[in-house]
């Protein structure tokens, strides 16, 4: 097990009363699983991926990851466990744009004890394994969307994480670009043995999925726990 859900709530206080964003959730996840979480738009999916390593703080309950919990230690605890665990996919790739993709691939690199010359290796690695390696030298811009969001995966696991957490990492592109990226996440998934939750409202992404989380107001209506 690497991850696990026990009970969690996150209420958002509004003018016209409380917001149940996560009801009671509990679930799950075992090392190597890629797991896909849905539900309608609203029904608490962000949430659950921004509260799982304190990016939002829970309302109650426990979130255990490797043996530990997790949701009652320190924001510098926290800031530590993400750096040298977790990697994030966002829909949008958020690239910095003055940066070449080599360096948008060093930048968690950067927070680690290692000479330039290691950061600019183990990036050119990664973008190797992606395909990217006739692009260090582009920014963003000069890149298409399917590229761009190829770079933010190598960003995402050039640090070597256990666990990557992906919020519709397919929402902005095309058919074809978004199974290219299925495909390069499966593949993290399956020859590094790095646990993925992912985000999607796609039901192709979502097939993806060996563990299937689905989300209803707040609640899993299909899950484990
Ligand atoms: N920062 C916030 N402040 C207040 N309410 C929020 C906030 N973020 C999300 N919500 C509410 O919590 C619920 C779940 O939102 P979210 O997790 O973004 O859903 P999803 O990602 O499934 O679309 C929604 O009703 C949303 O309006
Ligand atoms: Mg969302």
């Amino acid at each position: 097990m690497i991850l696990q859900g026990e009970n969690i709530v996150k209420q958002y206080q509004h003018d016209r009363g409380i917001i149940n964003a996560l009801d009671h959730v509990s679930f799950t996840v075992n090392n190597g699983d890629f797991v896909t979480v849905t539900g309608p738009s609203g029904s608490g999916k962000s949430t659950l991926l921004l509260s799982l390593f304190g990016l939002i703080r829970l309302t109650s309950g426990n979130i255990i990851f490797e043996g530990h919990r997790i949701d009652n230690i320190s924001d510098r605890k926290l800031t530590d466990i993400r750096k040298k665990s977790v990697g994030y996919i966002l829909q949008s790739f958020a690239l910095i744009p003055y940066l070449t993709t080599l360096q948008n691939v060093m930048v968690p690199l950067m927070l680690e004890k290692i000479s330039g010359k290691e950061q600019v290796k183990r990036a050119a690695e990664i973008l190797d394994y992606i395909g990217l390696s006739d692009r260090m030298e582009h920014l963003p811009r000069e890149l298409s969307a399917g590229q761009q969001q190829r770079v933010a995966i190598a960003r995402s696991i050039v640090h070597k994480p256990r666990l990557i957490m992906a919020d519709e990492p397919t929402g902005n592109l095309d058919p074809a670009l978004s199974l290219e990226i299925l495909e390069f996440l499966k593949k993290i998934n399956q020859e590094n043995k790095i646990t993925i939750i992912m985000v999607t409202h796609s039901p192709v992404a979502a097939g993806y999925g060996t563990m299937k989380l689905h989300l209803n107001e707040g609640k899993i209506v299909i899950g484990n726990s």
